[in-house]
């Protein structure tokens, strides 16, 4: 895919490049490589947004890892929250005493994590950590921090290397922020 594109049109600004994106995945693969040695994590990815990070996470991490799939529906086609957040896949195993990661693409009101986060905790994780590859912190409805994350963003909204709008966007190589011309 080229800057001349139309996916890459529809940008008002590159965030962070490819080349940004793959180092910091590889910084925090390290770091949890680290922060978990001696142990076999169980890493889960929310679909769709964390897939593009989370099959590249995984591989930056040099430990006896599983892996499992979950979906959550909270946007549709808009770029601000319904607040209600839905499960559409569960996991297809137990998790009693395993250590989790939580793979997100991106914690905003944090109620999609917070729901997870319950959840979770009452099937009988071990240890329950959350990992984002993006952060707006000053977008918080709900009390949630986030354990590892690759980078803290302003409030606007982002699309790119998994993250959509309305379906869209997921694909392109980079993050970037949507020119608002395309949704308003
Ligand atoms: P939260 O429940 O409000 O924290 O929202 C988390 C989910 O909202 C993420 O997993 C994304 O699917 C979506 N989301 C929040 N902000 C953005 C954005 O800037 N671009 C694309 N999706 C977003
Ligand atoms: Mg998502």
């Amino acid at each position: 895919m080229t800057p001349n594109s139309q996916l890459f049109q529809d940008l008002s600004s590159v965030l962070y490049d490819e080349a940004q994106l793959a180092a910091a995945v590889k910084a925090l693969g390290e770091r949890i490589t680290q922060d978990y040695q001696g142990k076999s994590p169980l890493m889960i990815c929310i679909l769709k947004g964390a897939s593009l990070f989370f099959t590249d996470l995984i591989r930056q991490i040099d430990l006896p890892l599983t892996i499992e799939f979950m979906a959550i529906s909270s946007y549709g086609a808009s770029t601000v929250s319904s607040g209600e957040v839905r499960m559409i896949k569960d996991l297809d195993r137990p998790i009693k005493g395993r250590d989790v990661l939580i793979v997100e693409d991106i914690v905003d009101s944090g109620m999609t994590l917070s729901y997870l986060t319950r959840l979770l905790h009452s099937r009988g994780a071990n240890s329950l950590k959350l990992v984002s590859l993006l952060d707006k912190p000053s977008r918080r409805t709900v009390p949630l921090t986030v354990d590892y994350s690759c980078f803290q963003i302003p409030d606007a909204f982002v699309v790119g290397y998994g993250l959509d709008y309305d379906e869209k966007y997921r694909n392109l190589p980079v993050v970037g922020i949507l020119d608002p011309k395309v949704y308003s």
